[in-house]
């Protein structure tokens, strides 16, 4: 083998091994910067060695470490057989059911020694099983219906807790691992904050958006999640007698077969215990039901599993559980308490939530005092009524919910009870609210004028993501709306340092007066935003639907707002993101004078309305392009970057404007028969590079 090629395995492995530390054995052994650079440098000696090699191995490229950033989309999953079924577990509530299951156990069994039963954290994610062949990950499913499952390798790979090539070589040839992926904690507050900022619905809770983060169709999306995997069930063939490894295993406990697991790099339970009596178990059980609210993660009970694995096919199964393991389910944590009213918020965009605020609780570690009511409907159902004592509860989902009323305490109250009414005017602006039917929603329609929205607009414009004028917080923001310095987002561009110092709100009783260091600091940093890119200029207005991504794609898309505001309805449809609701509410955007006028004002004081572009070459200009298939030397993105780069256009559908249909392997057979009905040039990878260097 070339020396590049043994520097690429050597440099492979320190990574594993680097990967393994981190996640598995949670012992660092170097910092992020280093790894990235390591990742980087592999990346480099990889593409060098396919250049070279232009018939390398590409299954052996394929389980690198640089491939867990997600690679093509695919159409859908293909269905695939389980090796063994995928069984589920009993569970149940109470300890008095666990005692039995023990007993019954123990009795059957009828041994004179008590059993061990090893319990573990039971976790709330998605179950995956993971086959290896020779120390290599070969394939991943999802559970389906226990008998086949979506096979959801691509994905999986994109996780970097799970083992794309073992550590070692005592490891059967070929055995299945099943686990459980999880949205850690914090990775799913950061995942849905960014939602909330693309006005996307934030997704219930992380079990919900764990399943639906490894059946997404694009890997690189699975990528960017930081999902992560627990590994608690290893299968093994039982008449596989030439393999001695595998002989070895299956003579092996629950809990020494999971140690071995994780010697080859799985990443098993990081909590669990042997115990040999039922109050063992009780403790554990007892441990985490209160313990559980300190991990990164969710876990909905406690899974005990009898760990001498001899004993299990004397046990066996009913059809579709175990009778040698079962779980314990943590209640939900539920209190109760006093509403003490009902508010109702505005957003930036006019949409009302009402919040009902009630007397503090303590919920799973925290104190909770309110909790989002949705919409009238939502109220209407609980039936809520002033005074009432209503129930929260904390389960897998971060937020607390109201989940129902104590009307016994409702019936021995005096007095006639009165149901809460939803608002008909805008808290804010007194304005007649509107219902929008498609949303179950209330919105206050005075967008130019209510205090409220005007606020959560100026708060959106100079957020971090768009504008990223700093010292400029909400109370500050409302300063000079109260002062009359501000009424639009242009006025910040006027404001002078002698107008901001010792200014105090109106409704306060003159405290926080800014100082002549922090009048500085602020027109600083207005002047340093106008540099902010277009595409972020363009989420700074705050259209409806237009998140931080789909402000960058229609921005790359068009080029400048003077093309965005020509545009059709039709031609924003055109934008893969954009379907009906979108198009409509930027059209209505910029179809309204004020925004016009509002624009025009941002540009006369120099915001970027326009893509700053420096192109390579202007080889490709005026032509417009269709990109189908996967091509050898690009990535789909990458081909679509050379030819933006080079002046051309990236289309997504054929019409007969269009100049090229750009075709890769496995390119779908529709767009090919639209292209040739329509005489449209078809070209491969080959012909677009010698465009490019002609
Ligand atoms: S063992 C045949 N161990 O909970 C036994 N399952 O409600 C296979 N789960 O189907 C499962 N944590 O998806 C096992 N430590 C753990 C688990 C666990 C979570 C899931 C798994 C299972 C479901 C049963």
């Amino acid at each position: 083998m070339s020396q590049l090629y043994n520097k690429i395995i050597e440099l492979r492995q320190q990574i594993n091994r680097h990967n393994y530390n981190y996640y598995v054995l949670d012992n660092p052994t170097v910092d992020d910067q280093t790894f990235d650079f390591l990742l980087k440098e592999l990346e480099a000696l990889e593409e060098e060695y396919k250049k070279e090699n232009p018939n390398f191995d590409k299954e052996f490229f394929s389980l690198s470490p640089t491939q867990r950033v997600g690679g093509e989309v695919s159409k859908n999953f293909t269905q695939v057989e389980h090796s063994f079924p995928m069984l589920s577990l009993a569970n149940t509530y109470s300890i008095e059911e666990i005692k039995d299951f023990v007993k019954r156990a123990e009795d059957s069994l009828s041994l004179k020694d008590a059993l061990q039963w090893v319990c573990e954290l039971k976790y709330d994610g998605v179950a995956v099983s993971l086959n290896y062949v020779n120390g290599k990950l070969q394939r991943a499913l999802t559970r389906g219906d226990g008998i086949r499952g979506d096979d959801i390798t691509k994905n999986i790979k994109t996780i970097n807790s799970i083992p794309l090539e073992l550590i070692g070589e005592d490891y059967p040839e070929e055995f299945e691992i099943r686990g459980e992926v999880i949205f850690p904690l914090k990775e799913f507050e950061k995942f849905n904050n960014q939602r909330i900022i693309d006005e996307q619905e934030p997704l219930a809770n992380p079990r919900n958006a764990a399943s639906g983060s490894i059946k997404l169709l694009d890997s690189r999306e699975t990528a960017k999640r930081h999902l992560e995997c627990f590994l608690y069930f290893l299968l093994l063939k039982e008449d596989n007698t030439n393999d001695k490894i595998n002989e070895e295993i299956l003579s092996l406990t629950h809990y020494q077969r999971l140690q071995r697991a994780k010697q080859w790099g799985f990443n098993i339970p990081k909590f669990m215990a042997i115990c040999n009596s039922i109050e063992e178990i009780t403790e554990f059980i007892n441990y985490w039901d209160k313990e559980r609210f300190n991990l990164d993660f969710n876990i909905d009970g406690i899974v005990i599993k009898l760990n001498d694995t001899k004993l299990w096919n004397v046990l066996g199964a009913t059809n579709k559980t175990p009778r040698w393991a079962t779980a314990y389910k943590f209640k939900a944590q539920r209190e109760e308490t006093k509403l003490i009213s009902v508010e109702y918020q505005v957003g930036r965009t006019g949409i009302v939530t009402p919040v009902a605020n009630f007397e503090p609780i303590s919920l799973g570690g925290t104190i909770v005092k309110r909790a989002s009511l949705h919409n009238e409907e939502f109220i209407q159902k609980l039936s809520l009524a002033y005074n009432d004592y209503i129930y929260i509860e904390k389960g897998g989902e971060i937020i607390p919910k109201v989940v129902g009323i104590n009307f016994d305490k409702r019936e021995k109250r005096e007095g006639e009870i009165e149901y809460i009414k939803y608002i008909k005017n805008c808290p804010i602006c007194n304005t007649p609210l509107i219902k929008e039917e498609s949303e179950a929603g209330y919105y206050c329609p005075n967008y130019n004028h209510c205090p409220s929205q005007i606020l959560g607009r100026m708060q959106h414009f100079v957020s971090k993501k768009a504008m990223n004028i700093a010292f400029l917080g909400e109370e500050r923001l409302k300063y000079l709306l109260d002062n009359n310095l501000i009424s639009n987002f242009y006025d910040i561009y006027d404001l002078k340092k002698e107008e901001l110092i010792g200014l105090t709100s109106l409704d306060e009783d003159k405290k926080s007066v800014i100082q002549k260091k922090g009048a500085e600091n602020i027109i600083e940093a207005i002047l340093l935003s106008k540099d902010v890119p277009f595409e972020r200029v363009l989420f700074a207005l705050g259209i409806r639907y237009v998140g931080e991504v789909l402000a960058k794609k229609i921005a790359k898309t068009y080029k400048s707002i003077d093309n965005i505001i020509g545009a059709k309805k039709e031609d924003l449809l055109q934008i893969d993101e954009v379907g009906e609701r979108i198009a409509q509410s930027i059209v209505s955007y910029f179809s309204n004078e004020e925004n016009i006028s509002l624009i025009n004002e941002l540009k006369k004081r120099g915001l970027n309305f326009e893509i700053k572009e420096t192109f390579l070459s202007n080889k490709l200009l005026g032509k417009s392009f269709v990109v189908s298939g996967t091509f050898e030397t690009f990535s789909r993105d990458s081909i679509k970057k050379a030819i933006e780069d080079n002046q051309g256009r990236v289309l997504s559908g054929i019409s007969s404007k269009l100049n090229y249909l750009l075709a890769g392997e496995k390119m779908g057979e529709e767009k090919r028969k639209k292209a040739e009905k329509l005489n449209i040039p078809i070209i491969s990878e080959k012909d677009f590079i010698e465009m490019l260097n002609n």
